[in-house]
């Protein structure tokens, strides 16, 4: 079967040319055969297909690929969304709340919400999902939250140190042996990658290292949650380590600006959770400037960010975080792809999986330009039209 979506009239390949990374072709049209990209170029040009769909003088953009989310959880912390509105500080404690709840429900229960998420990212452009544990933290718990988000995604995350829970409180180097030792044997079959919450209120830096370096022992590349809540060494630990990610970077040095710069290690911005907790956002000018490659991701979770709309972040990147719309949409879309070592998501390329978003809208400028507006018309996913 075959597609032909022509009459786009702004198209975000993502295929860098002369200095543009966007890619972008006027006129064009977009050739999907399968689950698959066949052909790009300009409309005039496009070759036959059994379908042909109208974008109308539309802009058309990669589907999204969020890297960062913890979407198998149960409960909510709306209470403490709103203590926060009113002026009480994000704290990594509240995560244990959402253990309670995660660990009293079945699975069938985290399945359900599980994919209620995902078609509520579809809906809004999100065609790649990053999935995180992090809210069983027993062996047993981990090992049902990796393989729940596993018939889900490829991109499977192991955070087993999400935070020490309430039964390891006072011997939290235990929880680490914990971690490093069964869990992670439990949970390395159904994952990819290994993350820790590297901050004050979570694991130490050495207690980080131990768990990353298990991880990579048992074949998964790490990505870290850091400087979230302070500037720490976090970050250089990540990119010591390989790391495909550093995400948060809400308080960077100039030291882990420099190191992030020189490395591939992506940066991966949360803008939702600064939003959600009243933190300042991160200059992602400045990151731009230095050379570092950004990532734009919504970290979906019930506590310090829970929108799973890349618009939204896309829209506050633009406004309060220094990011172009353009340079907004291309880490919302390459940039993960670059977070999760992918090169057949992110780009609009003869080879590559045909997921796209067509806008109602003239150009992707509009996703800053309109927050809050609901501009997806249309979502292909491997080569399938969504709704
Ligand atoms: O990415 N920072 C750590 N983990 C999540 C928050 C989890 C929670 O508060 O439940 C995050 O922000
Ligand atoms: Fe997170």
């Amino acid at each position: 079967m075959s597609t032909l979506i022509t009459n786009i009239a702004e198209l975000t390949t993502n295929v860098s040319t002369g200095g543009d990374r966007t890619g972008t072709v006027l006129d064009a049209a977009v050739l999907i055969e399968g689950e698959r990209i066949a052909w790009v170029g300009a409309a005039a040009d496009a070759p036959e297909a059994a379908e042909v769909v109208d974008a109308g003088g539309r802009a058309v953009i990669p589907g999204f690929v969020d890297s960062h989310s913890h979407l198998v959880f149960a409960g909510d912390r709306a209470a403490e969304f709103e203590a926060r509105m009113a002026g009480q500080k994000y704290a990594a404690g509240g995560i244990r709340s959402t253990v309670a709840a995660t660990r009293a429900a079945t699975d069938d229960e985290l399945r359900a919400r599980l994919r209620g998420f995902l078609d509520e990212m579809l809906a809004q452009g999100t065609t790649t999902v990053e999935i995180k544990s992090g809210y069983g933290l027993s062996v047993a718990d981990e090992e049902r939250l990796v393989r729940l988000a596993a018939e889900v995604t490829p991109e499977v995350t192991f955070l087993g140190a999400h935070v020490v829970p309430a039964e390891y409180a006072d011997r939290p180097d235990e929880y680490v042996d914990l971690v490093t030792g069964p869990m992670l044997d439990a949970c390395a079959p159904h994952a990819k990658w290994v993350d820790v919450f590297c901050e004050t209120g979570a694991f130490t830096v050495a207690q980080s290292r131990r768990v990353l370096e298990a991880g990579v022992t048992r074949g998964l590349v790490p990505r870290v949650h850091a400087s979230q809540l302070g500037p720490g060494e976090g970050v250089r630990l990540a990119v010591e380590l390989g790391a495909a990610s550093i995400d948060h970077g809400t308080y960077l040095t100039d030291a882990d600006v420099d190191a992030l710069a020189g490395s591939d290690t992506v940066l991966t911005l949360l803008p939702g959770v600064e939003f959600s907790t009243r933190q300042p956002y991160p200059d992602a000018r400045r990151l731009i400037d230095a050379g570092v490659t950004v990532a734009l991701a919504c970290d979906t979770n019930p506590g310090s960010s829970f929108t799973s709309s890349m618009p939204f972040c896309i829209a506050v990147a633009v406004r309060d975080m220094g990011m172009t719309p353009a340079e907004a949409v291309w880490a919302a879309t390459a940039g993960g792809a670059k977070a999760l070592r992918r090169d057949d998501v992110g780009t609009i390329v003869p080879g590559a999986r045909a997921d796209l978003v067509l806008l109602d809208a003239p150009t992707r400028i509009h996703l800053a330009y309109r927050p809050g507006v609901p501009l997806v018309r249309a979502v292909w996913k491997d080569g399938r039209a969504i709704g």
